[in-house]
């Protein structure tokens, strides 16, 4: 029997494309250019599974193939947000993602933007490269404290738990939640988490806010310039979660007018492009959607895609199948 016929749409860890070749017939993206969105449609038509990723738009126009051959989105992610969910569903499509095996490094990552814009660090790395450094003085670039203040979390899931459990154990904090679907009272007694009713209520107590919720139609512009204002003046904003569960307009004023004390961002609404309003501000640490990017972790995402895959062309159930 000749095996599945599959493209992946970016370049992967080395030794996962090497292990991409045994079960599939596998068509690789050497250069790594992000496919056009005819590219993509093209590949819907040639191939049995596509394996993308969050900078593939899969709308319903790219899942408008015709004859449409794939039966299988593997997504390289957690997130799906890239790919429209009915679209798939009404072409008979399968979608998995890559959960669990990204929770460590982007809650560490989550950690990362928190003590960075607390301490300055970005700014004062740029101090010392600059050459404009001239000395330890006691009032210099003085941060805020991050060891037992309170930090606000929205969305309270496997990312969320993470993170709370860092800055709980590891910085003391006191953690405040708000999520819909809350963890059982087990895991919020381990987390010493707090629930509370409401976004508002997290916003109005906490002095670091992150964000983990899921990018659903819900959740656009969850963070909005009326809650923004809710912040505590003092407060700092962390989203490694997705671009566009903050408004960054909105973010930008708030900031400009002094209603936060700054954020630290792993992701932007239009990315790769980001507010210009952000670039010029010491007060805000700007990573690349570096939330998963470390050299085990990406190995294991390409792992799961190709377990997932492996699952769905012996006739099993995979076992991260999302829709
Ligand atoms: C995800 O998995 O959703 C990340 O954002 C990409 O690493």
């Amino acid at each position: 029997m000749s095996k599945p016929r599959v493209i992946v749409t970016r370049r992967w860890p080395e030794q996962v494309e090497a292990a991409l070749a045994e079960p599939f017939d596998v068509q690789l993206n050497r250069d790594d250019k992000a496919m056009s969105p005819a590219d993509l449609r093209d590949a819907f038509a040639t191939y049995d599974a596509v394996f993308s990723t969050v900078t593939d738009r899969i709308d319903a126009d790219v899942l408008s193939a015709a004859p449409l051959r794939a039966r299988l989105i593997g997504n390289f992610g957690v997130g799906f947000n890239n790919i429209d969910i009915a679209a798939a569903k009404a072409r008979d499509l399968v979608v998995t993602n890559t959960p669990d095996v990204l929770t460590d490094s982007t809650a560490d990552l989550a950690m990362t933007l928190l003590l960075s814009v607390a301490r300055r660090a970005g700014e004062g790395e740029r101090h010392v490269r600059s050459g404009a450094w001239s000395g330890w003085r006691p009032t210099h670039m003085m941060g805020t404290e991050v060891t037992g203040k309170t930090l606000g979390i929205i969305g309270l899931g496997r990312i969320g738990q993470a993170v709370a459990r860092r800055a709980h154990r590891g910085f003391r904090m006191r953690i405040l939640f708000f999520d819909p679907f809350p963890p059982d009272e087990a895991v919020l007694q381990s987390l010493g988490a707090e629930p509370r009713a409401t976004v508002e209520e997290v916003l109005g107590e906490a002095d670091f806010v992150s964000v983990h919720a899921p990018a659903t139609p819900e959740n656009h512009h969850l963070i909005n310039a009326e809650r923004l204002k809710m912040m505590k003046p003092g407060a700092f904003l962390i989203n490694s979660a997705r671009g566009d569960i903050v408004d960054e307009a909105a973010l930008c004023q708030a900031l400009d007018a002094g209603t936060i004390a700054g954020a630290g961002l792993d992701v932007f609404e239009a990315e790769p492009r980001v507010s210009p309003g952000l670039l010029d501000r010491e007060n805000v640490v700007l990573l690349p959607h570096l939330g998963s990017a470390t050299r085990e972790t990406r190995i294991a995402m390409g792992n799961k895609v190709l377990e997932n895959a492996i699952a769905f062309f012996a006739g099993a159930a995979p076992p991260n199948r999302v829709a």
